[in-house]
C-alpha cells in the first residue's frame, strides 16, 4: 500500500483529484468506480474546478457507484444519485448514460443486486475504484460481519452507520435502514484503489484496518491484499501511527 500523507482535508482533496485526473488523461474513456460521502466532495470539487478550466475531459469516462440506500429516489437530496449530481455528473461533461448505480427505488433486493451485477460485468472493472472509510471499518456500505462478501448485495446497516450517516438527514429516524451496495470481490477487481481518509475520528479505523489482522469485521482490512492501492489521508487520519 502506498501512503500518501497530506497536510489537511484540502491538501489530501488535491492529491486525490490529481491521481483521478492523471488517470483520465492516460486512458479517456476509463472506468472510474465512485464513493459518496464527506470525504471525497473536495476531490470532486477540484475536479470540477479543472474541467471547468478545460484541463479534463469526461465525456468518455464511464463511472459505477458503490452503493445506494434503499428506497430513497434519485429526487431524494439524500440519494447518491442526487449527490453524485450535485457534485460531480451535473458539473462536467460526463454522459449521464455511462454513470451508473444501483437502483435505490428498486424494492426487491434480488433484482436490484441482479440489475447492478450485470451492469458491472458489462463494464468491466474499474480501472481506478474511489472508497472513503467508515469508522468501524466498512468500505462501500460493506458493513463488519463474518465473512467478506462477494458481488452486489442488500445490506442492513449498522446501528454505528446509522448514526454517523444521520447527519445527513433532518432526524435519525429518516436514515434508510438498508442500502445496496458493490461486494467486496467487485471492489478488489478495480485495477487501482485510491482510499481517501480525513480526520482525527478516523485515526483509530485507519490503524486497525491497515496495520492489523485481515477479517471480516474490519472490511477495509481485506485492501491489505490489493495490489496496488494508495492511501491518501490527512496528518490527523495518520496520527495513530
Ligand atoms: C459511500 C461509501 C461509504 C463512505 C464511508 C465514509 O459511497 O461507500 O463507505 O465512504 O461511510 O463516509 P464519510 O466520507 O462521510 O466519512
Amino acid at each position: 500500500m502506498k501512503i500518501c500523507r497530506a497536510k489537511d482535508y484540502n491538501d489530501m482533496s488535491r492529491k486525490a483529484a490529481n491521481i483521478i485526473s492523471a488517470q483520465i488523461i492516460l486512458k479517456p474513456n476509463c472506468v472510474l468506480g465512485l464513493a459518496t460521502g464527506s470525504t471525497p466532495i473536495g476531490t470532486y470539487k477540484q475536479l470540477v474546478e479543472w474541467y471547468e478550466k478545460g484541463d479534463l475531459d469526461f465525456s468518455e469516462v464511464m463511472t459505477v457507484n458503490l452503493d445506494e440506500y434503499k428506497g430513497l429516489t434519485r429526487e431524494n437530496p439524500q440519494s447518491y444519485y442526487y449527490f453524485m449530481n450535485e457534485h460531480l455528473f451535473g458539473k462536467v461533461n460526463i454522459d449521464k448514460h455511462r454513470t451508473f448505480l444501483p437502483d435505490g427505488t428498486e424494492p426487491d433486493s434480488a433484482t436490484a443486486c441482479e440489475n447492478y451485477n450485470e451492469i458491472l460485468r458489462a463494464v468491466g472493472e474499474p480501472d481506478l475504484q474511489l472508497l472513503g472509510l467508515g469508522h468501524n471499518g466498512h468500505i462501500g456500505f460493506n458493513e463488519p460481519g463474518e465473512i467478506f462478501s462477494t458481488e452486489t448485495h442488500c445490506i442492513d446497516l449498522s446501528e454505528q452507520t446509522i448514526k454517523a450517516n444521520a447527519r445527513f438527514f433532518e432526524t435519525e429516524a429518516e436514515v434508510p435502514r438498508q442500502a445496496y451496495t458493490m461486494g467486496i470481490k467487485t471492489i478488489m477487481s478495480a485495477r487501482r484503489i485510491l482510499l481517501v481518509v480525513s480526520g482525527e475520528d478516523k485515526a483509530d479505523i485507519v490503524k486497525t484496518a491497515f496495520f492489523g489482522p485481515i477479517t471480516p469485521q474490519v472490511p477495509a482490512s481485506i485492501l491489505q491484499l490489493h495490489r496496488n492501492v494508495t492511501l491518501v489521508a490527512d496528518e490527523a487520519a495518520l496520527s495513530k501511527f
